[in-house]
């Protein structure tokens, strides 16, 4: 066998392991299988790639490679392991963006590397769109990291004639690109690399906070797509498949997201949306003077301790409390006491894909007691107690019920049908939309106030005692 068909042959093993790595991510009992083969295919790939004479037997090229990795893997391994759950979203905004930019470098180098006249001109396209499409994702994402990370305002940065500046930017970017294509000037490409770094900055800055997850996943596809090109670029099939696999994945993800929070993609990058916010007065008590029911933890403990059902509805504030554990172990000590109890994921609870899920079997709950949404609401009319815990917008009927409301549309945790709901929240303030949920009014809803963690603490130990 010849070494360009071997070559080809590892790279389709470590294609297969990323093709199984998607797979098994796609669910949480196999997600950390999923890991691995996806781990395994990358070695594969990397060692193999080490292996080839072309690449080991230039030193000068060894060693920048070498000491990079090094550089890469003491920056990256001490980060991943540090990071908290909270802060998974910023840290994928940082992993992405050097992604993009590392995509970008390849293709700026390549280009200076073309001969002179000769190139084909799909080759210099291929090149072009790598720096473009690299740079954006580098530049948005470093602002998306800003923002997540709190080293900037998290609210949507809006001026006037915004969309109109973006646009004229977002035209002047692809005059530079088809300059550059007629011309092959490397003084434009620099023109075209500064102009997409801007570009990746103003479309980034009006997306507030809580939708940069989103964004986060739209400009991963990005980077996966400037990956591909550098595969075309550089004749590697394995940085195309890679590369593919990750721009359409990210796009799939970006939809379903948009999906789940009931709003269009163009309604998520293009809204500003949360920079207005309804908000309502502190403990107890709304701006308009209305009054909810309150309970103490005891009254509440009760109530669970003699439900025959009862499900967990986990949102952002659960994630921000680290309360995860803490609710696992209330719902232990109501199974104990015969209780049957489940906890109703909603898709975008959290700030991130998938964030309730991971918080809940970091926490060991079984995988048979999460329900997805669906699943969830077909039941909740059999409920006798939704514990809503620190979650709000996915659970507020004005998603259905209110056709004005920035949430109408949003498929919700159907709680209101429970017989009783609990909200363990700190304040009446609301949740990421900023609006009010009419749910926290309703006289068969009893308010907690506090951290999620202290309430389910108390609630734990009023459980044991009732
Ligand atoms: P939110 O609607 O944001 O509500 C979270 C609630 O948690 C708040 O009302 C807050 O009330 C409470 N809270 C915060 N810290 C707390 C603490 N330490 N202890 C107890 N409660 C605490 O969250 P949700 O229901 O999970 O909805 C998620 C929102 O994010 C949706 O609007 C969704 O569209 C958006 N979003 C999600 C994603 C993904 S992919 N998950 C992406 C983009 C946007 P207090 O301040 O009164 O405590």
């Amino acid at each position: 066998m010849s070494r360009g068909t071997a070559t080809d042959l590892v790279y389709l093993i470590a294609i297969v392991g990323f093709i199984l790595a998607l797979k098994g991510l796609s669910s949480p009992k196999r997600a950390r299988i999923g890991n691995l083969a996806g781990a395994v295919g990358m070695l594969i790939a990397v060692g193999w790639t080490f292996s080839l004479p072309e690449v080991h037997s230039d030193t000068h090229n060894l060693v920048l490679m070498l000491i990079a990795m090094v550089i890469g893997a003491a920056i990256a391994v001490p980060a991943a392991r540090l990071v908290k759950m909270t802060a998974m979203p910023q840290m994928v905004a940082i992993f992405n963006g050097v992604g993009g930019g590392a995509a970008a470098l390849v293709s700026i180098t390549e280009f200076i590397g073309l001969p002179h006249g000769t190139v084909a001109i799909y080759k210099i396209a291929e090149v072009l769109f790598g720096v473009l499409v690299g740079s954006v994702s580098f530049a948005g994402s470093a602002v998306a990291f800003a923002k997540l990370q709190e080293l900037m305002t998290g609210r949507p940065v809006t001026y006037p004639g915004q969309q109109a500046i973006n646009a004229v930017v977002g035209a002047g970017v692809l005059a530079l690109a088809a300059a550059t294509l007629a011309t092959s000037s490397s003084t434009l490409l620099l023109l075209l690399l500064l102009a997409s770094l801007v570009l990746g900055v103003i479309f980034v800055l009006p997306i507030g906070g809580a939708d940069v997850p989103v964004l986060i996943s739209l400009l991963n596809s990005f980077t996966g797509l400037a990956v591909a090109a550098s595969g075309f670029t550089l004749d590697s099939n394995l940085l195309i498949v890679a590369g593919t696999l990750v721009g359409a994945s990210g796009i799939l993800l970006t939809r379903m997201m948009s999906q789940a929070m009931g709003r269009s993609l163009p309604n998520i990058l293009f809204s500003a949306f949360g920079s207005v916010v309804t908000a309502s007065g502190g403990d107890g008590q709304s701006v308009e003077g209305r009054s909810v029911r309150t309970g103490t933890s005891d009254d509440v403990g009760v109530l669970l301790a003699y439900a025959r059902k009862v499900a967990i509805v986990p949102g952002y504030g659960l994630a921000v409390a680290q309360a995860q554990h803490t609710a696992r172990e209330l719902a232990d000590s109501l199974a104990e006491r015969g209780v049957e109890v489940f906890y109703a994921i909603h898709p975008v609870a959290g700030r991130m894909p998938g964030h309730m899920n991971v918080l809940l079997a970091e926490a060991n709950v079984p995988y048979d007691q999460l329900k997805e949404m669906d699943e969830a609401n077909a039941e909740m009319s059999t409920v006798d107690v939704a514990l809503v815990v620190g979650a709000n917008d996915v659970v507020n009927p004005a998603a259905k019920s209110s056709p004005g409301s920035p949430i109408y549309g949003m498929p919700i945790i159907n709680v209101d049908q429970a017989a009783n709901v609990v909200f363990l929240k700190r304040s009446m303030r609301p949740g990421f939309a900023g609006i009010d949920n009419e749910l926290l009014y309703d006289p068969k809803t009893t308010m907690l106030f506090g951290d999620a963690k202290e309430s389910l603490a108390k609630l734990i130990t009023a459980v044991v005692a009732a």
